[in-house]
Formats: structure tokens, C-alpha cells, sequence
């Protein structure tokens, strides 16, 4: 099968009811804490992607029964010291940040050294921002130029609490540490610039000695340890994060309209919802519900004719920190220039999307002013590529939302795309192309 994709014509109308896959953050931490459980915990629509498979395959080497059916998994959890393992293993995050960072705080009391992997592309990312603050707890780490996996940790048993003050605004960071301090005598007291609070909420949940004091800009949260987790049985919501490129698609198309069902809208993941409006995109929530701490709605799009520019306030930033590079889309088809800052995380990502929205944006028509941290994207209200216009897309370390925002703007904006590693969707969301398929019937 070829591994490049062709895109030659605009969408047409649509007015369609879709589902989207579980969500991923979701996902691998209902993996990791039923890996932790006292018994069986079962998930339904998990999403099957490779980051989550990672995160199975990875329970699965640390001596964890797992079942898989269809979207169902089935984790047979020996409890919170449950795991079995020989000397020398390696585990492989593959692609995922959220695996490989999360992972390391869970095994920060694990005697017998442990190597971590990754693709190519996590390969590329910092992991001393967790190294870093799991050191103080009494582990080691030892990694390639101080930065880089592989790396290897070497566990202890005698690990003191920490202070820990996370100023980036990263849910992996915070998660990892607050998984450490699971296993950790004593209080740990973080301090967290805001960031989605998936670990949090599944702790509250499970009653886990986990006290979050939510303030205005960062939280409190203090972490105790934990002596048995409950097993878990849960529903996945949807991904927001896969919803976008549908939410963009609609807002950018003529006379369409969309619902995607069952979305997880955690308040700290709403970022681009927030954005779009500031923007003039019709978007509203239907059927709102709360399932085990987290919100979850239907969302409805509909055509915007008239997008406005947006100075995009900082504080929305880390709840669309994913969602950047397919609302810059919308930000090429604003009438006047947006003006997006502080986003250097975004190059600290699966490839540095910072440059790569630069890229895209450039290719299609579209100015923009581009610093290390900062975008300004001049926009076209009658933005239209020539059909004619070879655009390819090539080079970008498989980074799923590289090809999917690729994609959104050839089916957007026309042009004669080719857009290379289409198997990069299988890392968050496989039946994209399916559901584009389905859009066009
Ligand atoms: C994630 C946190 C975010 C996000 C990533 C998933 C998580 O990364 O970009 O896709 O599940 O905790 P950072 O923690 O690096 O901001």
C-alpha cells in the first residue's frame, strides 16, 4: 500500500453526524492506574492506536494480563506492587511523550534498572524536564547527552518527598511527578501552571490520597502515598483533540454543518472551543453530561462565513497546546493579521510544529512573521490554492497532526497535494481517512 496520499479537490458540502476515537490522555492513563489496580478493571472504547498499544505493550513486559476486543480492553491488575519483571528490560514509548514521561514516574521505585526507547521522534524530545525533578525524589537517570532517551533509570526503594514547582504548563511533567509521588512516604507538594487535569480527576475519582487546590494560573497539589487503587471500569469519552480537525473542517467549508458525539470537553482541554468563538465559529455543546469527574458533550459546527483575527490571549494557550497548528487554519482565512505568543512548547511537540505551521502556511499562500516562541499569520478571507499548485508534504518525523492539518487545509483551501507517512494517523486517530471518506458520501 503506498504510503503517500493524493489530494487534488476541495470538500463539498456535508452535514453529518460522526464519531471520533477515545481520547488519547484519557486512554494511556486508564491503562497505567488499572495496570496499578487491585483486580479487573475494563475499558470501553479505548482508543486503539499505537501510543495506547505502546502503553499496553509496556504494562504487558512489566508482567500486567491484558485482554483486547475490538475497542474493550481488559486489565487484570496485581495491585500497586504488582508488577514482574527480569533484569535488563526495555520498554519502547515508540511515539508518545505521554507513555514515556508518564512511565517514568511509575517506575521511579523499581530497584532493577529499567531502559526506556522511543521512535525517532521522541528520541528528539527533552526528557531532563522529568529526569530533572524525579532525581530529587532519589532515583537516577542516565541519559543520552543528559537530554535525550535512550535512557536508563535505576530505581529506589528510599524515596523522599519533593517540592516541585512545574512552570511550563505540562500535563507529562506534572502527571509523572505525581505518579512518583504515589509511591513516595510522605507529602509532595506541586505546584502546576495550569494544564489538563486528567491524573488529577481519575485520582479524585479512585479516592487516591491526591488534594488539588485549583488557584488562578497554577494549582496546589498535594500527593500522598498510595496504598491500593481500585480497579477501574470506564467509558472513554471522545478526543477533542481528533474532534478539532473535523470542528476546523466544517467552520472553513461552505454550507455544512457537524456533530460529533460524545466529546470530552474537561474544561482544561476546551482551549480551541474558547478560540473559535473569539473568532466568530459557530460552535455550541449539546446533551452536556459528567461521567467520573470528566464533562463530556456532543459539539456542533456550522460554516463560518465571516472569521475574525484574534490576539490570542496566553492563559488559553495550554488548553489548545495540540490544537495550534490546525487553528492556524482558521487564522489564514481571518480577515487581518492573528497574533499567537509563548508558544515554544509547540516545538517541544512530535516535530517542531511551530516551524512546520510556518511551512504549511507558507505553501499555501498565507504570510507569516515566525519567532522561536511567537506567530503572526496574515490572514485571507478569500484564500483559495490553485488547483494547479504542487504542494508536498514530506520530512515532518510522522507527526500525526502535521499530516492531519495537511490534510484539513487541502481539503479546505484546494491545491494538488501529496502529503508523504500517512501511517502517522495510526499513532492518535486511524480511521481519520475513513471518516473524510464518509464526509464526502
Ligand atoms: C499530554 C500533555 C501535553 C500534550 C500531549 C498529551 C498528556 O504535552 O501536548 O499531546 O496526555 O499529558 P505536555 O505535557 O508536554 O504539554
Amino acid at each position: 500500500m503506498s504510503k503517500t496520499i493524493e489530494i487534488k479537490k476541495k470538500i463539498g458540502y456535508f452535514k453529518k453526524k460522526i464519531t471520533v476515537p477515545g481520547d488519547k490522555s484519557l486512554s494511556i492513563r486508564w491503562v497505567l492506574f488499572a495496570s496499578l489496580a487491585n483486580g479487573t478493571s475494563k475499558a470501553k472504547n479505548l482508543l486503539m492506536s499505537e501510543d495506547v498499544m505502546a502503553a499496553i505493550k509496556a504494562i504487558q513486559k512489566l508482567g500486567i494480563k491484558v485482554i483486547l476486543k475490538k475497542n474493550e480492553c481488559t486489565i487484570f491488575g496485581k495491585g500497586i506492587e504488582g508488577y514482574k519483571y527480569k533484569k535488563n528490560l526495555t520498554i519502547n514509548a515508540q511515539n508518545s511523550g505521554t507513555l514515556g514521561r508518564l512511565i517514568l514516574g511509575l517506575l521511579i521505585n523499581s530497584t532493577k534498572p529499567i531502559k526506556l526507547v522511543g521512535d525517532k521522534s521522541l528520541s528528539k524530545r527533552d526528557f531532563r524536564r522529568v529526569s530533572e525533578p524525579l532525581r530529587k525524589f532519589g532515583a537516577e537517570y542516565k541519559l543520552k547527552n543528559n537530554n535525550f532517551l535512550p535512557l536508563k533509570m535505576f530505581g529506589s526503594s528510599k524515596l523522599k518527598p519533593i517540592r516541585y514547582y512545574e512552570n511550563r504548563g505540562s500535563a507529562q511533567c506534572k502527571s509523572s511527578v505525581i505518579f512518583a509521588a504515589m509511591r513516595t512516604e510522605g507529602t509532595t507538594i506541586i505546584r502546576a501552571k495550569k494544564s489538563r487535569n486528567h491524573t488529577e480527576l481519575l485520582c479524585k475519582y479512585l479516592k487516591l490520597p491526591v488534594k488539588v487546590k485549583y488557584n488562578k494560573g497554577f494549582d496546589e497539589i498535594k500527593v500522598r502515598k498510595v496504598k491500593k487503587i481500585s480497579a477501574l471500569n470506564y467509558e472513554i469519552p471522545s478526543d477533542i483533540s481528533s474532534s478539532a480537525f473535523f470542528i476546523v473542517l466544517t467552520a472553513l467549508s461552505k454550507n455544512s454543518e457537524l456533530i460529533i458525539k460524545n466529546v470530552n470537553i474537561n474544561p482544561s482541554r476546551t482551549g480551541i472551543i474558547t478560540i473559535l468563538k473569539k473568532m466568530g465559529v459557530k460552535i455550541f455543546f449539546k446533551n452536556h453530561k459528567t461521567y467520573k469527574g470528566e464533562k463530556k458533550a456532543d459539539i456542533k459546527v456550522v460554516s463560518t462565513e465571516n472569521i475574525k483575527a484574534i490576539n490570542c490571549p496566553t492563559e488559553l494557550n495550554s488548553g489548545a497546546i495540540d490544537e495550534f497548528l490546525v487553528i492556524f487554519l482558521v487564522a489564514a482565512k481571518a480577515n487581518g493579521i492573528s497574533n499567537f505568543k509563548n508558544l515554544g512548547e509547540l516545538n517541544q511537540k512530535e516535530s517542531p510544529r511551530l516551524k512546520w505551521a510556518e511551512k504549511i502556511l507558507t505553501k499555501i499562500g498565507v504570510k507569516t512573521i515566525t519567532t522561536k516562541d511567537t506567530i503572526k499569520i496574515f490572514g485571507n478571507p478569500n484564500l483559495n490554492v490553485d488547483s494547479k499548485k504542487k504542494i508536498i508534504i514530506n520530512g515532518y518525523l510522522k507527526d500525526h497532526r502535521v499530516f492531519m492539518t495537511s490534510f484539513i487545509a487541502a481539503l479546505s483551501f484546494g491545491g494538488n497535494w501529496t502529503i508523504h507517512d500517512k501511517d502517522s494517523i495510526n499513532t492518535s486517530f486511524p480511521n481519520f481517512l475513513k471518516i473524510i471518506e464518509n464526509l464526502k458520501k
